[in-house]
């Protein structure tokens, strides 16, 4: 059994717009995330410009830890947490994105969340931008595809450097920013407008017959700058500070032998691991980028300042989620599949989840190994987790052996990897109080130690009780990762 170093951090994560609730409290603004309906793995969700009745957005009642949010401390405090990674609403601090001011309700909500992390030594790992932004940036300026997004950004990051100084060492800028790649990731971001009625995965951002990769890609440019604009003045305000990029990572293989099926498999790696990883990591384009973007038709807008301000804001750390791994092929043998908004191909050697997401814990110690060989600089996993559907039995309990399941083959692949020389800080599995679904929307995807009582049916009074899993995590945390 690989050891794990001292002061690994582990621990959970959540994101505001799914777990908070309280969507329009204490001054909160309207995020794109706020717009959305639910749905499920048939149905997809849908965005609507106004807001309809009796529709369902999951992000206006989450699992109202707004209003729970000692309890869930607590509960994480319980179970031994270390760090604790949870995003910050943007539009709780600035409601409308290009205010003057920033709302003091919405600073003091999560400073009383840090000062109790403090108490129980949790380290807070804070998501500056987890797929959501304020809408009326969507609306009046059309989101990160314009430069000014980028000063408001940084205006609101360093706003909470400042304030959180001393109390939060550990920072993302943007959660998964490669998933601008994706029109999905690039909605969810705010990068992007979707037309009013359009599903999730309708194309975004360009008039018909636009260019929609060149403006993705231009907005993914303006979220580097903003991103490496915020880790200076990170630095600057606080020199403790360790800012890290998040990437949506893992690992694709290629469906046969044949050398084209490799070819393509390791240009879907490069896309996904290394396009934001060097920017972020190395402060420059990839090499591969200037043939993608001559394929694609795509002119950004890159300035000598742009240049420069890349190279000055490298991350200390690059962090990522990992779920499941995919399958590239050019021959026809393959059979569809999906996971995580990315399309790839069915692996007849792995276990399939519910919503179709491949189980492959020897995936993500592969994933490491690349991720680390490339850059050699701490690694954190800070999501993976299992998306199920659990029963509450009669006696109130919640037998998640599946769960446990997944993440004792992923923890152990973790073990292996460190093993092999990675340098992995820290690892916060996914949802660890359930949430709603950034996907589907769904209450019933459930991914928590701890269960949240609502369900799809908008039933349930928030009320929460530990799974298994709770005492399972718990012994893992108090072993050091040894006694999985
Ligand atoms: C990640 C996101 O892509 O996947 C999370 O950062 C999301 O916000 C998670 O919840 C799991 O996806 P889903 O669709 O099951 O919620």
């Amino acid at each position: 059994m690989a050891q794990f170093p001292d002061g690994f951090l582990w621990g959970g994560a959540t994101a505001a717009n799914q777990y908070e609730g309280a969507w329009n409290v204490d001054g909160k603004g309207v995020s794109t995330a706020d717009m959305l309906t639910g749905g499920d793995v048939d149905h997809p969700r849908h965005f609507t410009k106004t807001l309809e009745p009796n529709t369902y957005y999951p992000s206006h009642t989450g699992s109202d830890f707004y209003h729970h949010w000692e309890e869930d401390l607590d509960y994480l405090h319980q179970m031994g947490f270390k760090t604790y990674r949870l995003s910050i609403a943007w539009t709780r601090i600035f409601p409308n994105g290009d205010d003057a001011e920033p709302n003091r309700k919405g600073l003091a909500f999560y400073k009383k969340i840090f000062e109790r992390c403090q108490e129980y030594g949790i380290e807070p790992l804070v998501t500056i931008s987890h797929y959501e932004a304020p809408y009326h940036l969507t609306e009046a300026y059309g989101g990160w595809q314009d430069r000014r997004v980028i000063g408001f950004f940084v205006n609101y990051a360093q706003t909470l450097f400042r304030e959180y100084r001393g109390l939060v060492h550990y920072w993302l800028t943007f959660n998964e920013i490669n998933m601008l790649q994706s029109p999905f990731g690039a909605y969810m971001a705010g990068a992007l407008p979707l037309a009013d009625g359009a599903p999730l995965s309708a194309p975004v951002g360009v008039q018909a017959g636009g260019n929609q990769l060149q403006a993705q890609y231009q907005a993914l440019h303006n979220q580097f700058v903003a991103s490496a604009q915020a880790v200076q003045i990170g630095h600057a305000v606080d020199p403790d500070n360790m800012i890290g990029c998040m990437i949506a990572a893992g690992v694709d293989y290629p469906l046969t032998a044949k050398p084209e099926d490799t070819f393509k498999a390791d240009m879907s790696n490069n896309m996904r691991n290394y396009f934001c990883g060097d920017v972020q990591v190395r402060g420059e384009y990839p090499a591969f980028a200037k043939r993608f973007f001559d394929e694609n038709n795509i002119q950004l807008d890159i300035t000598d300042a742009d240049r420069q301000t890349l190279a000055l804001g490298t991350v200390d750390f690059y962090s990522f989620s990992y779920y499941s791994s995919g399958v590239q092929t050019t021959t026809n043998e393959g059979e569809a599949a999906e996971a995580n908004q990315t399309k790839t191909n069915k692996n007849p050697y792995l276990k399939y989840n519910d919503w179709g997401w491949a189980m492959d814990p020897l995936g993500l110690r592969i994933t490491l190994d690349r991720i680390y060989g490339r850059y050699n600089i701490p690694l954190m996993v800070v999501e993976n987790g299992l998306g199920a559907f659990d029963k509450v039995e009669a006696d109130g309990s919640i037998n998640d052996d599946y769960r446990i399941a997944y993440l004792q083959g992923h923890i152990a692949a973790m073990g292996d990897a460190i093993a092999d020389g990675v340098d992995l800080i820290g690892y916060t599995t996914w949802g660890c109080i359930d949430l709603a679904s950034a996907g589907t929307g769904q209450m019933d995807k459930r991914y928590g130690f701890v269960y949240v009582n609502r369900n799809d049916k908008q039933e349930g009074d928030y009320s929460r009780h530990p799974k298994k899993s709770f005492y399972w995590y718990k012994k893992v945390i108090a072993s050091n990762g040894a006694d999985l």
